[in-house]
């Protein structure tokens, strides 16, 4: 199995947003039983918490149906991960501090290095912006950028 692992701070807006987007996806392209998907934050603010309104309102808007919980990033997180796809440069910074305490083997990126239809390098956080449409725009972008960028290196 593959391992994707989304990273934001709150686990309630943006890495699920990601991890529902690209489970469709891997499902659309007939990939799912060879993917495993999930979504963590960084902080422990929304433990426990459904993804945010905004975020299940545009997922719902799109077709796509998610019922996960915020949890918190563990090490076996980190350890069992293939592809650690952070939302932003903290988040990322702060996986990579948790890792020098353990020894992942997977890739540690930003979701929008794969994007190619935009120039932002973070994906905006709704928390804080309340715009879902535009960060639903990007996380489809970074993912379907990721998808390609995993088919062509696990040879799939
Ligand atoms: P997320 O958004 O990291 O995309 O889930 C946030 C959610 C909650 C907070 C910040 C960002 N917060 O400060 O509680």
């Amino acid at each position: 199995m593959i391992n994707v692992l989304f990273v934001c701070l709150g686990n309630i807006c943006r890495s699920p947003m990601a991890e529902a987007v690209f489970q469709r996806l891997v499902e659309q392209e007939g990939l799912a039983d060879q993917f495993h998907i999930d979504s963590v934050g960084t902080s422990n603010y929304h433990t426990g918490d459904p993804a945010y309104p905004g975020t299940r309102q545009i997922l719902a808007a799109n077709g796509i149906r998610y019922y996960g919980c915020s949890r918190t990033i563990t090490t076996t997180d980190l350890n069992q991960a293939d592809y650690i796809i952070s939302m932003d440069h903290s988040n990322k910074a702060n996986v990579q501090a948790m890792s020098r305490r353990t020894s992942p083997k997977g890739q540690m990126a930003l979701l929008l290095d794969f994007a190619e239809k935009t120039n932002l390098s973070e994906v905006p956080d709704p928390y804080y912006t309340n715009n879902f449409t535009e960060v639903y725009r990007v996380v489809d972008d970074g993912c379907r950028g990721l998808l390609a960028h995993i088919r062509q290196e696990q040879a799939i």
